[in-house]
């Protein structure tokens, strides 16, 4: 059931429990949908909220009936844990992907989670930036991956790591969209030049259909007068592209991770699942997607036509 709302009030909660820890098998998806939005989510700061954002926004985007590929391109694999998946049990990762160019469907980890899938990260991935220095076309090497199952997917999240190499411009190469997290604390700014600049170079140079969907404010802490300080300045600097919505520091969006949940499963209720189920509905109207493939979730208004409607595993 899709639970996004366009404000940050009201209860959330619609019976759905914890859905456990995935399983680890090969993707038996089929295509349903013609191409997939393809989001990266880029800072090379870490700890401003990449992971957390791109899990959360999966998890609800999948909740909501789109179907969900959630590609981990960080060695530390913060996303892959998050969503419970122990790295032991993994059959191939983004390492192999990029590397060894094995066809990322058989990469793809099946998760527990109706409509969303994972292409898992362990921190062999590290080696990859060095491994594919003298490789032909290296920066190419995700997008030609992805554009193998867009048509199985109406999103593709890209988590990329902290820091603008390869990996990252992997991820920026073969996104349509970058979406940028900045953590609400001083500094904020610090290296987001250097952000944009990169952003800048890989659509003249790589992939000309790059935009930047927004900047979303994490970790706002409301007591500080330093937070609302960092936010006025943000938008100064991206003026039309920040998120209306602004996502609290909370502590149980640090803790559900470690339950390998999203914010939605380990306490719906809570001002941070508000947050991104407010997030989430304005990132769906940036894209442009239709309200939601799952009509009946949301009180039977049209979704997206049954021939794009996400097929049940
Ligand atoms: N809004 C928030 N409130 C409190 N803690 C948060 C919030 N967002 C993220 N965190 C925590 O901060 C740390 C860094 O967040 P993370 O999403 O991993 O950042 P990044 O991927 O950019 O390195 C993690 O421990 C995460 O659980
Ligand atoms: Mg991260």
């Amino acid at each position: 059931m899709c639970l996004l709302r366009r404000g940050a009030s009201g209860a959330t909660g619609d019976g759905e429990q914890a859905l456990g820890v995935p399983s680890i098998t090969r993707a038996t998806t089929r295509a349903v949908t013609p191409t997939a939005s393809t989001i990266a989510l880029a800072n090379q700061k870490g700890g401003v909220g990449k992971t957390t954002t791109a899990v959360n926004a999966a998890v609800l985007l999948a909740r909501c009936g789109y179907r969900v590929l959630l590609v981990d391109v960080d060695p530390q694999g913060n996303a892959t844990s998050s969503l419970g998946v122990a790295k032991a049990a993994l059959l191939h990762t983004t390492y192999d992907v990029l590397v060894d160019e094995l066809p990322i469907g058989q990469a793809v980890t099946v998760t527990d989670r109706r409509n969303l899938d994972l292409v898992a990260s362990t921190p062999t991935l590290a080696g990859a930036e060095v491994e594919l220095v003298e490789a032909p076309e290296r920066e190419h090497r995700l997008a030609r991956a992805l554009a193998a199952v867009a048509d199985r997917y109406h999103v593709i999240l890209i988590d990329c790591p902290p820091s603008l190499g390869l990996l990252t411009v992997n991820a920026l190469t073969a996104a349509r969209y970058v979406l940028i997290p900045i953590q609400c604390e001083f500094l904020a700014l610090e290296g987001v030049g250097q952000l944009v600049t990169t952003i800048d170079l890989v659509k003249q140079r790589l992939n000309p259909p790059l935009d930047v969907i927004g900047v979303l404010m994490t970790m706002f802490d409301a007591r500080t007068r330093l937070s609302t300080h960092v936010v006025e300045e943000v938008r100064r600097f991206f003026p039309h592209r920040i998120f209306g919505t602004v996502v609290p520091r909370s502590i149980r969006l640090a803790e559900a991770p470690s339950f390998g949940q999203a914010i939605i499963e380990y306490d719906g209720g809570s001002r941070g699942a508000r947050a991104y189920e407010a997030f989430v509905g304005e990132l769906i109207e940036r894209v442009g997607f239709d309200p939601s493939p799952d009509a009946s979730a949301l009180g039977g208004r049209p979704g997206i036509p049954s021939d794009r409607v996400a097929v049940t595993k």
